[in-house]
């Protein structure tokens, strides 16, 4: 189980004999040790968006963006440090992402990892700007020397965040998803816009392991591609879980996703269309990272692990 400081989030599933999970609680200790030190504390006039920006990164959350990031760095031999800078760095992003998510002009959810959205518990205002300031840091941690000592590896992640952040990437996904509830979306469209949404962030804390670890571009690519399919596995499970779980649980509102009309496979397949389908993407993510045999036993534990998360 990954424990959290807002007693929000928190991933059970998998075996009981697994070591994923322990494994996931490690990676989030060392992400939240970078996050406190990257994160400026409150400080001048404009103190409240530090605060605020502070109150969406450590309301609890599962991590798992870092915990990707952490464990493709290791295939490669990269040092944790400039690991956990990456894993903080696609930390705070993400919680970007989900700040601006939850205001009212988007999906307008009240409950977040636990306790009261950024809009809710600070206002409208400052949740915009704790957002852009999140998304701004992001870069201004890549860009930073202590990330990497090679100004060639700092800009190929600079490169890769931009392009899975951008209008093609992570905004393109969630501009396809507010405009689903008008439009008679099928399979294709909404794994387009799923890919987008959530499985770019999940692309680029892949990649970032090879990129940090200077990795041919044939890694590269299979950590893309295992990523690809993962992404997809994990919304697929986000949306059985608006449909099957509770608000305890997922420390966010349920059964938002058919109120809102958003477009999902559960929607389209069913609970068990969209279950078996998750099945089928987390064995197919599992058998790309064959050939790297027993060296990274926790990514080739998680797809299948998600399947179960009860969170
Ligand atoms: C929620 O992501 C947004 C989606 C892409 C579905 P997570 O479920 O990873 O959120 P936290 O970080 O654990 O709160
Ligand atoms: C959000 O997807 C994805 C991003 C924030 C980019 P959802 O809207 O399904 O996420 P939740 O369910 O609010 O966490
Ligand atoms: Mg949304
Ligand atoms: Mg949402
Ligand atoms: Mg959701």
């Amino acid at each position: 189980m990954v424990g959290t400081k807002g007693g929000a989030p928190k991933i059970s599933a998998g075996s009981p004999s697994s070591a994923l999970p322990t494994a996931m609680q490690e990676a989030s200790r060392i992400v939240d040790e970078t996050l406190d030190r990257v994160l400026p504390k409150p400080h001048g006039l404009h103190g409240r968006v530090h605060e605020a920006m502070r109150y969406a990164t450590f309301a609890g959350g599962k991590r798992l963006r870092p915990f990707l990031v952490l464990n493709s760095a290791r295939l490669f031999g990269v040092e944790l440090a400039r690991a956990a800078r990456v894993a903080a760095a696609i930390e705070v992003l993400h919680t970007y992402s989900l700040v601006h998510d939850d205001l009212p002009c988007m999906d307008d959810d009240d409950l977040r990892r636990g306790r009261p959205t950024t809009h809710i518990a600070f206002d409208e205002m400052t949740a915009v700007l704790a957002g852009d300031a999140l998304l701004t840091i992001a870069f201004e941690i890549l860009a930073n020397a202590q990330t990497h000592p090679s100004a060639d590896v700092r800009n190929a992640l600079v490169l890769r965040l931009a392009e899975a952040a951008g209008n093609n990437g992570m905004i393109g996904g969630q501009m396809i998803d507010m405009q689903a509830p008008q439009k008679a979306f099928g399979t294709d469209e909404i794994v387009l816009l799923q890919r987008l949404k959530t499985g770019q962030l999940f692309e680029f804390s892949c990649e970032a392991g090879a990129i940090l670890g200077e990795a041919k571009p044939q890694d590269r690519d299979r950590l893309r591609s295992y990523a690809r399919d993962m992404g997809l596995v994990f919304q697929i499970t986000d949306d059985l879980l608006d449909v099957t779980s509770t608000a305890e649980k997922t420390g966010k509102a349920v059964g938002k996703d058919k109120e809102q009309g958003k477009a999902t496979l559960v929607s389209l397949m069913g609970i068990d269309g969209a279950r078996a389908e998750a099945t089928r993407l987390a064995r197919r993510a599992v058998a790309t990272l064959a050939p790297y045999g027993n060296s990274a036993p926790e990514l080739c534990e998680l797809p299948l692990f998600l399947l179960d998360r009860e969170s």
